[in-house]
């Protein structure tokens, strides 16, 4: 997953992330639904979202009026327009910044708070590249959580990517129907459920391999 690289690069895929994700699928869909279910079946109220971006499943937790959210968010441009439309129909959200590990010295108000549930949805955990940081992260959300809560991420299944990548290096950047045309495809079902605006990897590279122990 790559970091924006400017202000203004963040401005813009905050501004277009509605319509690549549309909320109203993403939260109607089965993905709503696994997520209401897991909330509900752990009695969850207490939620931190650590990874905010433009706002979606906050406010839609928000909107139900059965949990308390507080999120987490490290770029600015996504924060503010998360921080808008929570405004706009009056929620609530306390909007944290921490740093790129999901370190919480600075805020040590959270830690041990007895969250329910920790969300990293929307392959954010990818934003940290190497596996010592992501272990780090997820031993920050156990920090967070009371004895029994749960963590709900969801990644990107790369595998079928790495598999194919020879094809994906060769494709050529399509100018129309994207979804049609390129070999890439998801069902738009799950999280990522726009229909106007489609996501395709350009590059693809295997840099390391897991040794899994036998
Ligand atoms: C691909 S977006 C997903 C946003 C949202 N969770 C969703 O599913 O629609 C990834 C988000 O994670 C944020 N992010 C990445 N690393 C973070 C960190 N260490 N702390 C907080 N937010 C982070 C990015 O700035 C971006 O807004």
């Amino acid at each position: 997953m790559p970091k924006p690289k400017s202000k203004k690069n963040s401005e813009i895929l905050a501004a277009f992330w509605a319509r690549f994700i549309d909320w109203e699928a993403r939260w109607e869909g089965p993905t709503g639904r696994f997520i209401l279910e897991q909330l509900r079946g752990h009695n969850c109220r207490k939620v931190f979202d650590a990874a905010l971006g433009d706002g979606c499943d906050t406010i839609n937790l928000l909107r139900t009026g059965e949990f308390d959210v507080r999120a987490n968010e490290i770029d600015e441009a996504w924060r503010e327009k998360a921080m808008e439309t929570a405004a706009a129909e009056n929620h609530p959200l306390d909007g944290k910044v921490t740093d790129h590990k999901w370190q919480l010295d600075n805020f040590p108000e959270l830690v041990g708070n007895g969250f329910d549930c920790v969300l990293c949805l929307g392959n954010s955990l990818t934003y940290l590249e190497n596996e010592s940081d992501r272990l780090k992260a997820l031993q920050n959300f156990r920090e967070l959580l009371r004895p029994g809560g749960i963590l709900l991420i969801d990644e990107r299944n790369y595998q079928p990517l790495l598999d194919k990548r020879k094809e994906v290096n060769k494709q050529k950047m399509p100018n129309s129907h994207v979804k049609d045309r390129f070999k890439f495809k998801y069902s738009g079902e799950y999280v990522y459920c726009g229909k106007e605006v489609h996501g395709f990897p350009c590059l693809s590279q295997q840099r390391y391999r897991i040794q899994i122990p036998r």
